[in-house]
């Protein structure tokens, strides 16, 4: 399963980096606007220092300004992604990215149906944003496990990208149900890194150490 982090926080983008743990990154319109600076440059920044996969994605709506805006963010670098919403125009441009060798993300993806025309189209990755299902009460797991499910019987080659994840719990719950990826944010990501019987452990081998070192002063490691 790869680890992608959601956000467009620098400084969060570096820790998780620097710890090898984050496969790639996607940043959103609404993720941007919540960081000081110039977007453009934001979104520079991201893709120079990730090796892997970064979307980022599209304002447009129209066929041919999601497709110029495609190329704009495609010249940020060849790892970028170029996220893409889940509309018709959408679709179309998914198609004539691929056509042109450019690998595409759609987001906004709520339904099975939807990740299938998707796929049809030629994404690499389908973004369900199974938060925001929970939020009103639909089971978003549950269209995870069809999407992987539906891609495995007709070997789709479209990765599943599991998003709008609330929880550490969705991660554990993704990966047995097999999706590609999960995106993150970094709060959620931190939480995976933590459980209280490692922090108690690692202070009793350090205090049983203390009492090793007093017996024998010379002792090093
Ligand atoms: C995915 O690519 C989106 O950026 C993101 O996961 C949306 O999550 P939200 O529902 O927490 O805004």
């Amino acid at each position: 399963m790869k680890i992608f982090l959601d956000t467009a926080n620098l400084e969060a983008i570096k820790i998780y980096n620097d710890m090898g743990i984050v496969d790639g990154i996607t940043t959103n319109p609404t993720l941007l606007s919540k960081e000081k600076g110039n977007p453009a440059e934001i979104m520079q920044e991201i893709v120079r220092i990730v090796n892997g996969p970064v979307s980022l994605e599209v304002i447009a709506t129209r066929i041919d300004e999601i497709i110029d805006e495609a190329h704009k963010l495609k010249k940020y670098g060849q790892n970028v992604i170029v996220k893409i919403p889940m509309i018709p125009d959408g679709m179309k441009a998914v198609k004539k990215l691929k056509e042109e060798g450019i690998e595409t993300n759609v987001t906004l993806v709520f339904s099975a149906n939807q990740a299938i025309l998707a796929a049809k189209a030629g994404a690499s990755y389908v973004s369900p944003f199974i938060g925001r299902l929970d939020d009103i009460g639909n089971e978003g797991m549950l269209v995870i496990k069809e999407i992987v499910q539906i891609f495995r019987n007709y070997e789709f080659r479209t990765q599943v990208l599991v998003a709008s994840i609330r929880h550490p719990v969705h991660v554990t719950e993704a990966g047995k149900v097999g999706a590609d990826v999960v995106t993150l944010p970094p709060d959620i990501l931190g939480k995976m890194l933590l459980h209280p019987l490692t922090d108690k452990g690692l202070v009793a081998f350090l205090s049983d150490w203390e009492k090793v070192k007093k017996e024998n002063p010379q002792l090093t490691i």
